[in-house]
């Protein structure tokens, strides 16, 4: 589906999928889990799900002629991270805004983790006070127009790569990648389980599912706490990104589904119950989660396995999209483990 775009390599190559053995039998192994590591994709700055995107971004930064990429998020955001790793390695400047999008309760919450390490990477890092939206941002329009004002090209990435418009590629990608996957192991999943936030993860792998009829057993788990804002950004995104790969077939609403139950309380704060399975994940499963990301799409996760929401036999897919550098920004949650 992708051949007709140019990719520029920042993986490793295909991602591993692992079953979790003592997860499914803890959750009474009539549902079978597996997680794909996106987490352990590349020797980037610790990798995660931005790095597919921008393998079909970064070929038009560099042909773009610009020496700057200006991109936003807040100020523990795993994406800008990824920007300032990646300006690193195709050796273009960083300009990144990052907002106040989360209440909390760390007081070196704005030292350590990712954005300690966009610091270390050479990003130009400035904090601003503006509150959690997934929309174009007004600090990051000024952004770009300072940098241009002092002299310099920048190449704009929106929050999470996601509205860009090569922002959906990287995870119709995922998709073609699980299906020569499932080949070697002899059987396809049921259910593909991805956070959701700016939308394009979800998006991509919608499209890229909807080539097998699977588009609707993507279940997006709602991180944002702004679900209707989050679901008609992902439409958006696998419309415009079917329209790229020729799908051949329109993306419709209810391609899209959305779990709303575990964005509570709000956008990067963890819940008891996030918490709880953050600790469930690495005490069965020596696997990191994030409280932002992955802690809410494992609870959702684990959550709907004990509903009764996957009929029994059925083979569960964690896209484990990475994250675990936050962590850092939450000592307190974890203050007693
Ligand atoms: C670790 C992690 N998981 C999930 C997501 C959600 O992905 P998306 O923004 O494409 O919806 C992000 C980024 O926002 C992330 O950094």
């Amino acid at each position: 589906m992708l051949d007709a775009f140019e990719r520029y390599p920042l993986t490793f190559g295909p991602t591993p999928i692992e079953k979790l053995d003592r997860l499914t039998a803890h959750l009474g192994g009539k549902v079978q889990i597996y997680a794909k590591r996106e987490d352990c994709n590349s020797g980037l700055a610790f990798g995660g799900n931005k790095l597919r995107k921008l393998e079909y971004i970064v070929p038009d930064a560099i042909k773009s002629g610009a020496d700057t990429l200006v991109s936003i998020g807040g100020v523990q955001s795993n994406h800008t991270r990824m920007i300032a790793a990646v300006a690193a390695k195709i050796g273009f400047k960083c300009r990144l805004v990052q907002e106040a999008w989360v209440p909390h309760e760390d007081t070196i919450y704005d030292r350590v983790g990712n954005i300690m390490l966009s610091r270390i990477l050479g990003a130009d890092v400035r904090l601003v006070e503006d509150g959690f939206d997934i929309g174009i941002r007004k600090s990051w329009e000024d952004a770009i127009a300072d940098v241009e004002a002092n002299g310099g090209k920048p190449y704009p990435i929106p929050a999470g790569a996601s509205v860009h418009p090569y922002g959906g590629l990287g995870y119709v990608g995922f998709a073609e990648e699980v299906r020569a996957q499932e080949k070697e192991l002899g059987f396809a999943f049921d259910y593909i389980i991805v956070c959701t936030v700016t939308g394009s993860t979800h998006a991509g792998m919608t499209v890229g599912f909807a080539k097998d009829g699977r588009a609707q057993k993507v279940i997006g788990i709602d991180a944002s706490g702004t679900p209707a804002q989050t679901k008609a950004q992902v439409l958006e995104i696998a419309r415009r990104t079917a329209d790229l790969v020729k799908l051949g077939r329109e993306i419709t609403p209810d391609d899209v589904v959305l779990v709303e139950d575990y964005a509570y309380p709000y956008y990067g704060v963890p819940s008891d119950e996030t918490k709880d399975a953050i600790r469930l994940a690495a005490r069965l499963e020596g696997m990191m989660t994030d409280p932002v990301y992955e802690g809410k799409s494992m609870q959702g996760m684990i959550d709907l396995v004990k509903k009764g929401y996957f009929p029994e036999g059925a083979k569960v897919l964690y896209a484990h999209l990475g994250g675990a550098p936050a962590l850092n920004g939450y000592g307190y949650a974890f203050r007693n483990g």
